[in-house]
């Protein structure tokens, strides 16, 4: 995703932006944001090649990790084995609801419950101590929002150097294993290797896994119970509450491309130096698809009016692989959280956390079993 400038609300920023100049902007040099629905989709879907193929979750230090083929072959396996996986364990989400405090912290508390229940799927069901501390402090000190900044760059590096030790060690241990069915992301990740592909980058890959399963599934979970504890409809659909979570806060909320030849964007000319930033934050809230475009009105989602400028999970060739999994587990949370709950939300701020990712503001969630509220 695209580095954020020196804007103090970069939303705002950018909503204005619009309203000045239309669908399809400038901001600072060389960045064109795109906004309009239709423009968008074209850009993603890429059929005329107007673009260097590019994936977000693939990005590694060194540049893309490929080549395509195994890019592909990793995110069929991962959406294979999260999907099975889900369905194995859908049983154990009562019990973590259950295990919910009456009052936590979010949405720290839903990346962690997220993280514990997809933890095996990540690194098997009896991982080595290492691995299992390594990969649950990434989660404390990476993930969470705004984790990052409680650490020292040279913390964070000292961090990052243990991690890919931790990570590399594992992951070379799976790739001298015969190769079957993998029992977990790493095992995903791991097999897909080729002779010359670096234990480093796999475990790059690795990790944009576990940012997309804790993280983003964590804050979509979040924004959810945020939008009906402080919104609080009338009890709606949880697939329309996540929808229009979604809609509303993208967790994925740019991405990037880069032109790979001279060509005409709406009035203006994408130069290859420039980078074309498609904001699915501006299109879902496109007054000309969305009628109140920034209330959240989950009822709007019974008649699926809107749906061609709805983009969370991207679009075309590159179009998220675990896009079914992230909201059927979502929705399954939010309805039994729902269900046996009123919630009561308190949050300092309204607005988002802005990073790389879109996350709730810090939030304190109060749960009333719905038969005490209720006074049975
Ligand atoms: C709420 C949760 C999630 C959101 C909002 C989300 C969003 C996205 C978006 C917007 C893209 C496209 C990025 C681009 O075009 O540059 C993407 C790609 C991808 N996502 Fe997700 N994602 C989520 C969860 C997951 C999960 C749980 C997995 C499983 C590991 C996953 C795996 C992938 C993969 C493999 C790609 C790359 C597809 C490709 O380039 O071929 N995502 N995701």
């Amino acid at each position: 995703m695209t580095a954020l400038g020196p804007d103090a609300d970069p939303l705002d920023a950018l909503r204005k932006l619009r309203g000045d100049h239309g669908s399809v902007f400038t901001k600072g040099r060389g960045e064109i944001y795109v906004s309009d629905p239709a423009l968008a989709k074209e850009i993603l879907a890429n059929n005329e090649g107007l673009f260097r193929d590019h994936s977000d979750f693939f990005r590694i230090r060194t540049g893309m990790f490929g080549p395509r083929s195994t890019q592909v072959e990793i995110g069929r396996a991962a959406r294979v084995l999260l999907r099975r996986y889900s369905q194995d364990h859908a049983d154990e989400l009562p019990a973590r609801v259950a295990g919910l405090a009456p009052g936590s912290d979010w949405p720290d508390a839903g990346n962690r419950l997220v993280y514990e229940h997809f933890r095996p799927a990540l690194i098997g069901d009896a991982p080595p101590a290492a691995l299992r501390e390594t990969v649950d402090q990434v989660v404390e000190r990476a993930v969470l929002a705004g984790a990052r900044d409680r650490y020292s760059r040279l913390a964070r590096h000292r961090f990052r150097a243990r991690v890919r030790r931790v990570l590399c060690a594992e992951i070379a241990l799976r790739r001298a294993r015969p190769t079957g069915e993998p029992a977990d992301l790493l095992d995903v990740v791991a097999h897909a290797a080729t002779g010359r592909t670096r234990d480093a980058d796999l475990a790059e890959v690795f990790l944009s896994c576990l940012f997309a399963v804790a993280g983003s599934v964590g804050f979509l979970l979040g924004w959810s119970l945020y939008l009906v504890g402080t919104a609080a409809p009338e009890q709606a659909h949880p697939a329309w509450v996540v929808r229009e979570a979604l809609r509303l806060w993208p967790v994925a909320w740019q991405f990037g491309r880069t032109p790979s030849r001279e060509h005409q964007l709406a009035a203006l000319t994408a130069k290859p130096a420039d980078e074309v930033v498609v904001c699915s934050y501006l299109v879902h809230r496109d007054p000309a698809h969305w009628s109140e475009p920034d209330e959240f009105r989950p009822d709007r989602w019974a008649s699926g009016a809107g749906q061609e400028a709805f983009i969370p999970f991207g679009w075309g060739p590159h179009a998220c692989t675990g896009a079914g999994v992230a909201t059927q587990v979502t929705e399954t949370l939010v309805g039994l959280i729902t269900s046996a709950y009123r919630l009561g939300v308190a949050a300092t701020s309204s607005r988002p956390q802005v990073s790389a990712a879109l996350a709730p503001p810090r939030f304190h969630l109060r749960l009333d079993p719905v038969s005490l509220a209720e006074g049975r």
